[in-house]
């Protein structure tokens, strides 16, 4: 276990779990936290050992509960606007090449919700309570509120979120596809673990390539998503991988992956 101030990463079987670490601000995310989760990812993404990362809060109140508002206060447009325009958390995860999972307990508000939905799945504890509500303080989502939950929830379910500031439980979350799978509390972190440990056992190189072709997909068009699959397709094609996973097939047994 490597621990910055408020940012742990515990690295086992392929499998890095991030926890963010204030659980007495309900994990919001200061500056410090923020860049803290930035290095750790760049640490992470360079560590050939880690296959799949899992990001959770400490605690069972809150993943996070959104932006540090103490810091908020004494912030001009431009001090916001430099810390906004620095390294990018959201950023960070949706260009991180390796498959990413948000196990949500508690609290999902505001940036908490934008950097879940940066992540590729999002598992949430039965009670967990999400919401976007900057609205209640006179301001808007800065970190792909606007962008990314209309993608998952469509316009009017996002729009609704967006407008109130209301928040929702996890079995109405999952109703709207903003998370992926709901689980008992007391389970969240094995059924994370589970699917990372699922995960890890493929291709590092195909789980790169898909990553990379699904983040096409919502960019761009379907003909020049299509093109890029195949593009990507002919680089799987050579890599050692898929000389293990054909040959694993034909003797009829697990392939054993090297990300080669
Ligand atoms: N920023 C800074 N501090 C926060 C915070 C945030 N986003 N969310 C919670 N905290 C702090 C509280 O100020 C409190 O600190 P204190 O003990 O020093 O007073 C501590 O975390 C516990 O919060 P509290 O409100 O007492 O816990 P709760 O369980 O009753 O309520 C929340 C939890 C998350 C519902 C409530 O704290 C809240 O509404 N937070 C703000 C959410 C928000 O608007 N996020 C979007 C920001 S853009």
């Amino acid at each position: 276990m490597t621990e910055s101030e408020n940012v742990l990463t515990q690295i086992e079987a392929h499998v890095a779990t991030l926890t963010i670490n204030r659980p007495e601000k309900r994990n919001a995310l200061n500056d410090a936290t923020r860049c803290q989760l930035v290095s750790a990812l760049e640490e992470l993404r360079q560590n050939g050992d880690v296959r799949v990362v899992i990001v959770t809060g400490a605690g069972d109140k809150a993943f996070v509960a959104g932006a540090d508002i103490g810091e908020f206060e004494a912030r001009t447009s431009v001090d916001q606007f430099r810390v906004m325009q620095g390294p990018s958390v959201y950023a960070a995860l949706d260009e991180f090449p390796k498959p990413v999972i948000a196990a949500i307990s508690g609290f999902c508000l505001g940036g908490g919700l934008e950097l879940a939905m940066a992540c590729d799945i999002r598992i949430a504890a039965d009670t967990a309570k999400l919401g976007q509500p900057e609205i209640n303080l006179g301001i808007i989502p800065g970190g792909g509120g606007t962008q990314r939950l209309p993608r998952l929830a469509g316009l009017g379910g996002a729009l609704k979120l967006l407008y109130t500031g209301e928040l929702i439980d996890a079995a109405e979350a999952l109703r709207l596809r903003i998370v992926d799978e709901v689980v008992p509390g007391g389970e969240l972190l094995k059924r994370a673990r589970a699917l990372a440990d699922s995960i890890a056992q493929k291709s590092p190189i195909a789980l790169q390539l898909i990553k990379e072709a699904v983040r096409v997909s919502v960019r761009t068009s379907l003909d020049e998503g299509l093109r890029h699959e195949i593009a990507l397709f002919g680089i799987a094609f050579t890599s050692g991988d898929k000389r293990e996973g054909v040959q694993a097939f034909r003797e009829k047994r697990p392939a054993k992956f090297e990300g080669r």
